[in-house]
């Protein structure tokens, strides 16, 4: 690949590293179409993934969004193009079913912070800064920014960020609830990672069913989610890690999980 550094660190575990530190990980054409490739990668064919963990190269930025030298004079014919791969590309990443946790180690702006609120959930080291500052250069967000991070944050601090564009810090996004955690820069990814080992250890069809029915309550009354809930439950009751887990815990062992 030529913008992602993909790893694997651990059994189960994909670390997928932005890498354009030349231009603060910006993403480009290509950045698009590979971050596309991977998640319906994932979809397709997990290939014994449980959780990915995406950062950034560098201490300086997670991502700054856009890369405004590739776009500066493009028509708007190539912008288009290239904007539908990229609303490609957010969906992928709505509809992966692996569980995607976000290690910001630096500065998340306009697309940054979109890929930050795209993620599952976010860690951001203390040194990490982030901004919806689209409007600042005659655009808007367009990486599902005016959907996900009023779901994170709320109606009326989603308006405010996005209509300012203002920089706000790693504590505020926290409070805000935009992130989970604020950790030290050095120990950012590992934090990531011991959390994803915890999730990889789970059940993962169990963790798949759960994250498909968390995702539909943020769009359904609580009776239509009901409903998703159950027959997300009732998909794992024939499964081999229902057995297993029943039958570990009666052993009185750790169960061994196979995905099955
Ligand atoms: N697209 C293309 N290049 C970018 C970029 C972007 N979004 N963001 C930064 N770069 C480039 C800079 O032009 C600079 O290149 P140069 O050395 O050739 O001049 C290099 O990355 C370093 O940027 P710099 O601003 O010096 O780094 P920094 O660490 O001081 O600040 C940011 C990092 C992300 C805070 C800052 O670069 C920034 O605000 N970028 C624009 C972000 C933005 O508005 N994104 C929204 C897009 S809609």
């Amino acid at each position: 690949m030529k913008t992602l550094l993909i790893e694997k660190p651990k059994d189960h575990i994909l670390l997928v590293t932005l890498n354009r530190p030349e231009v603060r990980n910006a993403i480009n054409i290509d950045m698009m179409h590979e971050l596309l490739n991977l998640w319906e990668g994932l979809k397709q064919n997990p290939d014994n993934i449980r959780c990915v963990v995406l950062t950034g190269t560098g201490d300086k930025a997670f991502c700054a969004g856009a890369d405004l030298k590739a776009r500066h004079n493009i028509t708007l014919e190539e912008w288009r193009k290239q904007h539908n791969v990229l609303q490609k590309a957010m969906i992928a990443m709505h509809d992966c079913p692996i569980p995607i946790i976000a290690a910001v180690n630096g500065a998340a702006f306009g697309g940054g912070l979109e890929l930050t609120l795209g993620s599952d959930f976010a860690y951001a080291a203390e040194t990490a800064m982030f901004s919806q500052s689209e409007v600042k250069v005659g655009l808007m967000p367009g990486a599902l920014g005016t959907q996900n991070l009023p779901r994170a944050c709320g109606i009326r601090r989603a308006k405010e960020l996005t209509f300012t564009g203002e920089i706000f810090s790693a504590q505020q996004a926290l409070e805000w609830k935009i992130v989970n955690k604020v950790c030290n820069p050095q120990s950012l990814v590992y934090e990531a990672l011991e959390t994803a080992e915890k999730i990889s250890e789970n059940a993962p069809l169990a963790v798949l069913q759960a994250k498909c029915s968390l995702n539909v309550s943020q769009h359904s009354d609580i009776k239509s989610g009901y409903v998703f809930e159950v027959e997300a439950y009732n998909t794992l009751l024939p499964t081999h890690d229902r057995v297993e887990g029943i039958k570990a815990f009666n052993e009185k062992r750790k169960p061994v999980f196979h995905g099955k």
